[in-house]
């Protein structure tokens, strides 16, 4: 009895384990949809972070979660732009729903790019974090009411497929920016952000 159950066990754990694809890249385990509302999740508990710090005049303490924010960002919107964005536009047809989200991003960047020429001694630098939490809100707001279940719907993407994409890409450009000691590297983040606005 304690044999065969220990057998079942080792059978169970052994088809849940990651398998790979024809293409060798392994199998996700979530769609891209559900690592983009991670991604949203995450960002937003950061926010909150930022905001404590702030109050307590922690100006190291919120520096650094301002950074993190603006890295998450960056990688997040960038990855989702060449990743996710061009499946979605012909996924729902829809492009004026695509073209302002594209437009979110540009003002989330140029925010971005101004916290990040800022002194954070600069009475202005909580106003210009807290706004930039406030544009997200309301992007995040649209992808995850309109465009995710839009895209759904449609059943017109490989959206696991999608998701092993999505998060090498962001992984790449997250280690693009990790600097000298895993402070973000702020050259490289304009660079990004230029390149970005070239596009
Ligand atoms: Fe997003
Ligand atoms: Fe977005």
């Amino acid at each position: 009895m304690r044999t065969a159950s220990t057998e079942q066990a080792k059978t169970v754990k052994a088809s849940t384990k990651p398998s790979a694809n024809a293409a060798g890249t392994t199998a996700v385990k979530h769609d891209v949809i559900v690592l983009l509302k991670n991604d949203h999740a995450e960002v937003k508990k950061l926010f909150k972070q930022f905001d404590k710090l702030a109050e307590n005049e922690d100006t190291q303490g919120k520096v650094q979660i301002a950074n993190k924010i603006c890295a998450e960002l960056i990688a997040h919107t960038i990855a989702e732009e060449e990743i996710f964005y061009p499946g979605a536009r012909s996924a729902t047809d829809d492009d004026d729903m695509l073209n302002e989200a594209i437009v979110e991003h540009d003002s989330a960047k140029d925010l971005i790019s101004q916290i990040q020429a800022m002194d954070p001694e600069d009475p202005m630098y909580d106003a210009k974090v807290t706004v930039l939490g406030e544009y997200i809100n309301h992007h995040v707001e649209e992808e995850e009411t309109e465009m995710f279940p839009e895209v759904r719907e449609s059943k017109e993407l490989d959206l696991r497929e999608l998701a092993g994409k999505f998060s090498a890409r962001k992984e790449e450009i997250l280690s693009q920016l990790s600097g000298v000691n895993g402070e973000l590297d702020a050259q490289q983040l304009r660079t990004l952000i230029g390149a970005a606005a070239h596009h």
